[in-house]
């Protein structure tokens, strides 16, 4: 028989049809959820506080912090969005400027006069506050040293806006030390975002370690509401292994919902927004609705 071009397009057409992902199953080898779509709320607070917690950097917290959120506020959840990094990501991210900012949180945490209410700022984007931070916070670790119950400063201060939210997301920065001891110990929830390579998995061995030390001698209200993987790229094997060995330690723990690499993401932090607005229709904005829809299928916000 003699091959013509068209054969070999036609095979071309159909070896490319079998690589594409099969639509039914999700990157986590389950069955792809698209989880329902929650009911308004008739009325908010108290919030339940999720700190936003990995050790290592640059694994995409501040990005679910804030995309998280704005998914959250679409469906009418009202966030406040706490940041507790130096860097000042999460702020820089809705534009506010480092520099011009008054009061941070880094004034909230160490003085008691005052009120969390003053630092509190509206984002530009309904249903979403922000409590920004700068470098200021960098000595509160230090200063912190001396406070009476100095786990609980953080705790102390979200408590008097818990009714005014019915979501608050601490976005911390990349260590194990008091400031992050504080986000856990004013959490309900932990959700670890990490990215699907190996030695990310070493990483949360030691912060599952903290979590449960916490949860062990101030606050045992504490759980994992789940890791989240990000940065996914489903055509590296590697990619898929570190999902399967994430599944074999956390089982349902790990998000169904999948982030995937995009640019997007670095596009709309150029931009000061969200990619729910920046992109609204991009995979990237869809994946973070999901994950708001099945944080709140799960009990993890209401
Ligand atoms: N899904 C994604 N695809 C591609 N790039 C991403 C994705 N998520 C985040 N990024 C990019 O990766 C970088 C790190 O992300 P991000 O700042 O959210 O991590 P982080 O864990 O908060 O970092 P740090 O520990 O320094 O606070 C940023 O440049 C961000 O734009
Ligand atoms: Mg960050």
């Amino acid at each position: 028989m003699v091959h013509t071009v068209s054969d070999e397009q036609a095979s071309i057409g159909r070896l490319a049809g079998l690589m594409k992902e099969p639509p039914a199953v999700g990157p986590t080898g389950r069955p792809l959820t698209e989880f329902p779509v929650p009911a308004p709320l008739a009325s908010h607070g108290p919030a339940r506080v999720i700190a936003m917690v990995n050790q290592k950097g640059g694994v995409g917290k501040t990005t679910s912090t804030i995309n998280l959120a704005a998914a959250l506020a679409e469906y009418g959840r009202k966030v406040l969005l706490v940041d507790f990094d130096p860097q000042g990501a999460l702020s820089a991210g809705f534009g506010a400027n480092p520099h011009e900012l008054d009061l941070t949180v880094y004034n909230v945490l160490m003085d008691r006069k005052v009120d969390i209410r003053e630092a509190i700022q509206a984002t530009g984007i309904e249903n979403i506050d922000l409590l920004p931070a700068n470098i200021d916070l960098s000595a509160a670790e230090v200063q912190l040293v001396n406070e009476v119950a100095r786990e609980q400063v953080l705790d102390r201060a979200l408590r008097r806006v818990s009714d005014d939210y019915d979501v608050i997301l601490i976005d911390c920065q990349p260590s194990l030390g008091l400031l992050t001891v504080n986000a856990l110990t004013a959490a309900h929830g932990v959700i670890i975002p990490l990215i699907a390579e190996f030695f990310a998995l070493r990483a949360v061995a030691l912060l599952v370690e903290t979590i449960e030390k916490v949860q062990d001698r101030i606050n045992p209200r504490l759980e994992v509401d789940g890791v989240l993987a990000t940065m996914y790229d489903a055509r590296t094997l590697h990619s898929r292994e570190v999902l399967g060995r994430l599944l074999e330690a956390f089982g349902d723990k790990v998000f169904e919902t999948v982030i995937k690499r995009t640019i997007k993401f670095a596009d709309a932090t150029v931009a000061a927004e969200p990619i729910t607005t920046y992109a609204a229709t991009h995979p990237g904005a869809e994946a973070y609705r999901n994950l708001a829809r099945e944080l709140i299928s799960r009990g993890g916000a209401p």
